[in-house]
């Protein structure tokens, strides 16, 4: 049984980090100095990471990695990536490369409309509510003018709201559904003000409504909140190309390669465990970028998911067809992101992504996040149809077994050579290094034994 404790939360840093190492490590004294070792040099940006959540004893550190030439809606970018995956970063920018030569990649934001809700219990009659509802949409919008005044000055606000009767779901259950347009912000902390507000002000409307008697008069408030799922907050991103521009994949030509390719995209669409796997392979791209600038990577995800199941069944978030001897791949993908608030400004590295990317608008960086996947999963699917995955992520792999095996440079480098045409697995790897180790040994124990003798 761990041991509890009362107070956490009021004790220092440093006396936090020394009641966990004490209570639940072999070895406190190292695991104190390791745990501090990944604190910030710098004093204030140390200051600035703790802000951002609660309780931290340290930083979990993953890659920055960058990926190099995408060619956007005509503009060249390098993608900042954040992912502790080896291969993702090397895909991402082979896929680049790949359609920077032809005419690189195209996104279009469809739709910017964020979602809320105002779930509700009232036993009233709803036609009662639905003839005062333009008074009480009239109403909701003022209480909320203190809030929402800024949001409108930059063109966003409340688009508009709706009352839905789901009683036929759930007893006296009601919900005011709110659209948003939350600019370049994400906008949830906007959001939620807003309905928690719209929930004090609904109660009041209708407790104070001559039009409502008795137990109209009352109504609860369940959950005010907004709704990861932002359908209508869409982008679509797409490469297209003549089929004989594809040029030859592995042992395929441009054809054979084109009609293979389809149908895994056809496949991914029919079968949820594979199209499971396949969205993964979409999100390795987006979930990269969306942490490297900070964005909700869980809104991302979830969001994204709901979206690949919407006719019911588990899909694809990604197309492809061919017709009329042109290549189209595509990608549709509603995404909620900010450039501004949140942390986006406030995590140093998290700025210098944005920097990077030309400080994009949020639209943009739908845009950009879009390509992201739509790369990722063409570099992912490519491979899958050709040579396999596995060589290009064994490739990869064999970095970090050689890392846990506590390689040296010279024994990297011969591993690298001695492993470009063979299969990498761990037990290889190791009896390779087990015999240029041993066979060194030989060597340092001859040269030591001429040594002696001569
Ligand atoms: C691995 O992280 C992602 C892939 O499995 C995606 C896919 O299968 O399409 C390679």
């Amino acid at each position: 049984m761990k041991k509890s404790i009362s107070g956490f939360s009021k004790l220092s840093k440093r006396k936090k980090l020394r009641w966990i190492v004490e209570n639940f490590f072999k070895d406190p004294e190292n695991v104190m100095r390791e745990l501090m070792s990944h604190w910030h040099q710098n004093e204030e940006q140390q200051r600035v990471l703790d802000g951002f959540s609660e309780n931290t004893i340290s930083n979990y550190v993953l890659p920055f990695g960058v990926a190099p030439n995408f060619v956007i809606n005509d503009k060249t970018y390098v993608l900042p990536m954040v992912i502790e995956e080896s291969s993702v970063v090397a895909a991402a920018s082979s896929a680049a490369k790949f359609w920077m030569e032809r005419d690189g990649f195209k996104a279009k934001v469809i739709a910017t409309k964020k979602v809320g809700q105002v779930h509700f219990s009232w036993s009233g009659n709803v036609d009662k509510l639905n003839s005062v509802f333009e008074e009480l949409d009239a109403q909701l919008r003022i209480d909320v003018s203190h809030i929402t005044a800024n949001m409108e000055n930059r063109g966003g606000g409340i688009l508009d709201i709706s009352l839905l009767d789901m009683t036929h779901l759930e007893d006296d259950y009601f919900q005011l559904k709110v659209n948003f347009e939350t600019c370049d912000s994400m906008g949830a902390n906007f959001i939620n003000s807003v309905l928690e507000e719209f929930g004090r002000s609904l109660k009041t409307f209708v407790a104070t409504n001559e039009g409502f008697e008795g137990k109209e008069k009352e109504l609860t408030i369940i959950m005010a909140i907004l709704s990861n799922y932002t359908p209508e907050c869409l982008v679509r991103a797409w490469v297209e190309c003549p089929v004989e521009d594809l040029g030859k994949n592995g042992d395929l030509n441009a054809s054979d390669f084109a009609q293979k390719f389809c149908k895994a995209i056809r496949i991914a669409h029919i079968d949820p465990h594979r199209a499971t796997t396949h969205n993964k392979g979409i999100f390795n791209g987006i979930d990269a970028v969306v942490l490297a600038t900070a964005n909700d990577f869980r809104a991302v995800e979830s969001c994204g998911h709901t979206y690949a199941a919407r006719d019911g069944q588990y899909r694809s978030l990604s197309y492809c067809s061919v017709e009329n001897g042109i290549f189209k791949f595509w990608l549709d993908l509603p995404i909620a992101l900010g450039t501004v608030g949140g942390l986006t400004k406030l995590h140093p590295v998290a700025r210098r992504s944005l920097e990077l990317l030309g400080n994009p608008s949020a639209s943009q960086l739908m845009e950009i996040i879009a390509v992201a996947g739509l790369a990722q999963n063409f570099a992912a699917v490519k491979s899958l149809v050709t040579t396999g995955i596995q060589k290009g992520h064994m490739k990869m792999h064999l970095l970090n077994i050689l890392n846990h095996l506590g390689a040296n440079e010279k024994e990297v480098s011969e591993t690298v050579t001695y492993f470009k045409d063979k299969v990498v697995s761990f037990s290889a790897v190791r009896d390779f290094l087990d015999l240029i180790r041993g066979e060194k040994k030989k060597d340092i124990n001859l040269l030591t034994d001429q040594k002696a003798s001569s």
